[in-house]
């Protein structure tokens, strides 16, 4: 027999490659105020975006198990590489447990969208994936839809310092070239992106182009998942943040404590 509400006190398992999902768990503590969370950043093995799909998918597992040998009662996969390697299969392992993921904001942009095109920013294996390839197909018709392969780009916020001369020219040779005058907007589809977003936009002066996430989205699906399983706590008190990292280095859970508690841009 489970005992509910003893289910109710554990804490809200997050996993990322490394520090990116700290982006999706930022939106998750602004929302949830009351709940814990234990944070797994897979730094050691970072970054998956280049990997082949069944390391991502084995990587993505140990480190749900380390998690869920904690206890949690829920679990956000805050990747969108290992959520498309991984997700499917861990919702068949762990039928019980509530699980989301994360996918590249398409449908948000081509619901507010104008005339002008849509660029996605996403690791090179998110934009392999037969799951983001199906859900270009869905909008296709709605919108011109580019997919912009970044490949190095989550590096800058794994590293804490961002050099914004390397920044640029990362940007220069990545972006620019799929960049056009009627660009309306930029789907940021890796929790990384969000924490570059200051200097994307400084990199895109004078243009104005939305940059949308889909941190809020998925942390509000959790929250829906979670209530609708009676697993949210009473909201009398103020919730943890507990950070993990495969390095095993302070530095590192610093950084990680740094990047949670930037101002959401
Ligand atoms: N943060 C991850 C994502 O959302 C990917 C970064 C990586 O490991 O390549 O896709």
């Amino acid at each position: 027999m489970i005992d509910w509400d003893q289910k109710k006190n554990l804490p809200i398992g997050f996993m990322d490659s490394g520090l990116g999902g700290l982006s999706v768990l930022r939106e998750a503590v602004r929302i949830m105020p009351a709940e814990d969370f234990i944070y797994y950043g897979d730094s050691l093995h970072a970054p998956y975006g280049t990997k082949e799909e069944e390391v991502i998918r084995e990587l993505t597992f140990n480190v749900v198990k380390i998690l869920l040998k904690q206890g949690i009662k829920g679990l956000a996969v805050a990747c969108n590489t290992a959520t498309s390697a991984a997700v499917r299969r861990l919702r068949i392992d762990y039928p019980n447990l509530p699980i989301v993921g994360i996918e590249p904001a398409i449908k948000p942009a081509v619901v507010n969208h104008k005339n002008g095109r849509i660029l996605v920013m996403a690791t090179p294996m998110t934009i392999r994936q037969k799951k983001y390839q199906t859900l270009l197909e869905r909008y296709r018709e709605q919108a011109e839809i580019i997919s912009v392969p970044c490949g190095g780009l989550m590096e800058f916020v794994e590293r804490g310092r961002i050099e914004e001369d390397e920044l640029n020219a990362y940007f220069e040779e990545h972006l620019l070239p799929y960049l056009s005058e009627d660009t309306e907007t930029i789907v940021l589809g890796c929790t990384h992106y969000p924490f570059l977003k200051p200097y994307l936009r400084k990199f895109l002066e004078p243009r104005v182009i939305d940059l949308i996430d889909g941190s809020l989205g998925t942390s509000m699906e959790l929250k829906r998942r979670l209530s609708e399983k009676n697993l949210l706590r009473e909201e009398n008190r103020k919730g943890y943040v507990k950070i993990q990292n495969s390095t095993g280095r302070q530095d590192m859970i610093d950084l990680s404590y740094r990047l949670l508690e930037m101002p959401v841009d």
